[in-house]
């Protein structure tokens, strides 16, 4: 695992962002990539059901997916929060991903997509995913890949202070500690990239059912 950590505590990171969000905007996802993160969930048709978006940044994912489902979206960053209110409908609230203010099982569908690899509390923001997830729910975690075949000509280089970068493997091995993995998907931003091997591709989604194991529920 590839691993830049320069903040040590949440209130530095997210104060980070803040000021990220404020000079630049937020980080837009296109439609295409948002339905396509529904798909794998197995979303196709609006219900009822609840979805809790982990990191949520802008709102855009959120846009999309609350013309399917009732969305929550949390985001340590209240500059984040700001933008996606312009964005979407959904439920906004401020907070951390290693402690989140929601009981157990309030979730069907938990997303984490592009934050998961800056949280500084990796393992105990799994844990708190599986947590909130109901127990038949499903979770889709999008990391990025240490081995992308463009980093063996470029070197794998970090865009934000925290950040981590691993390979299948890697992910496989620490995901699984925490949930039970049902699939992962390969992502490329090129249509070329269908061709890439799942080990070098550009990310990874990674669809997941609840761990029931007693230990994590506590
Ligand atoms: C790269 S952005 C991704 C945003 C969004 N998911 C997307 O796909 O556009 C990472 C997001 O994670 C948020 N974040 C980082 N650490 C966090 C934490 N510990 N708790 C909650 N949000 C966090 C940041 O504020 C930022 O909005």
């Amino acid at each position: 695992m590839i691993e830049k950590m320069e903040f040590k505590s949440d209130f530095d990171s997210a104060k980070w962002y803040n000021k990220r969000f404020s000079e630049f905007g937020a980080f837009e996802t296109s439609e295409k990539y948002n339905l396509l993160m529904l798909e794998w969930l197995g979303i196709k048709e609006k219900t009822d059901k609840k979805l809790l978006d982990v990191g949520c940044g802008g709102g855009f994912f959120l846009k999309q997916a609350e013309k399917f489902l009732n969305c929550t979206g949390i985001d340590f960053s209240k500059e984040a929060l700001l933008q996606a209110k312009k964005n979407c409908n959904s439920k906004l609230v401020l907070g951390s991903a290693s402690n989140l203010p929601f009981k157990n099982n309030s979730f069907d569908f938990v997303v984490c997509l592009g934050s998961l690899e800056h949280f500084i509390e990796i393992e105990k923001s799994l844990k708190e995913m599986n947590r909130v997830l109901k127990k038949n729910g499903k979770i889709n975690l999008f990391v990025p890949n240490s081995e992308f075949i463009l980093f063996k000509l470029n070197p794998v280089t970090a865009h934000q202070p925290n950040e981590r970068f691993a390979s299948l493997k890697e992910w496989e091995k620490l995901i699984g500690k925490y949930l039970e993995i049902e699939s992962v998907h390969k992502f490329t931003h090129n249509p070329i990239g269908k061709l890439i091997p799942k080990n070098f591709t550009y990310s990874f989604s990674f669809i997941c059912r609840g761990c029931v194991r007693s230990e994590l529920l506590l």
